[in-house]
């Protein structure tokens, strides 16, 4: 008897799963995987999902890209990369595009964005949009200066050669 009502139930859920999923922008089978190599590739998960880098890539996917609360502070300020689950399901594929077209600040390799095609970031908004919402957003860029509360890495150079101009005195 309970066995029936733990299957009752479980086939309401996946039929809510369903439909759930049926309501979103049609996303093609295709699109979705190249979207998750390319997120993986792309290194996005290694700023992107938290402890990626610490676990050697081990983490799963339903936790992938919900953003990193560590900073990276350098002479920009701190900035955090950004929960981009959040930030895909605040956006129309068109204001993605357009994201992934603008400048942003450093660590965030915004360069390689503008230099992938209109195919592939259409197809990293279906992959991301499809993990669903997770997480909180990430904290806010904090100018340089000013006081940070969070863990940070610190992103400056050392020992760094002597300038040229020197050298060549
Ligand atoms: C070296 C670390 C790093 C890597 C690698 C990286 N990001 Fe980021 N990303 C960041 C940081 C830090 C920010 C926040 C930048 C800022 O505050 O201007 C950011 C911001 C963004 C934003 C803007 C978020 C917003 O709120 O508008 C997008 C979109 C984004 N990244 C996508 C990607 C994608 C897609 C990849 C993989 C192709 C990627 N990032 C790889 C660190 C990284």
């Amino acid at each position: 008897m309970k066995m029936s009502i733990a299957l009752a139930v479980s086939a309401a859920f996946a039929a809510a799963a369903a439909g759930a999923h049926a309501a979103d922008a049609p996303a093609d089978k295709r699109a979705l995987e190249r979207g998750k190599y390319l997120a993986r590739i792309g290194g996005c998960n290694d700023c992107h999902t938290a402890g990626y880098m610490e676990r050697a890539g081990q983490v799963p996917e339903s936790d992938w890209l919900a953003g990193s609360a560590v900073g990276f502070q350098g002479p920009w300020g701190t900035t955090y990369p950004a929960n981009l689950r959040l930030l895909a399901q605040s956006m129309s594929e068109g204001q993605w595009v357009a994201r992934f077209r603008t400048e942003m600040r450093p660590p965030m390799p915004w360069f390689n964005l503008k230099a992938m095609s209109d195919a592939d970031v259409r197809a990293l908004y279906a992959f991301v949009r499809s993990l669903g919402a997770k997480g909180d957003p990430m904290p806010a860029y904090v100018p340089p200066g000013q006081a940070v509360t969070t863990p940070y890495f610190v992103f400056v150079p050392q020992n760094l050669p002597a300038p040229l101009k020197t050298s060549a005195k």
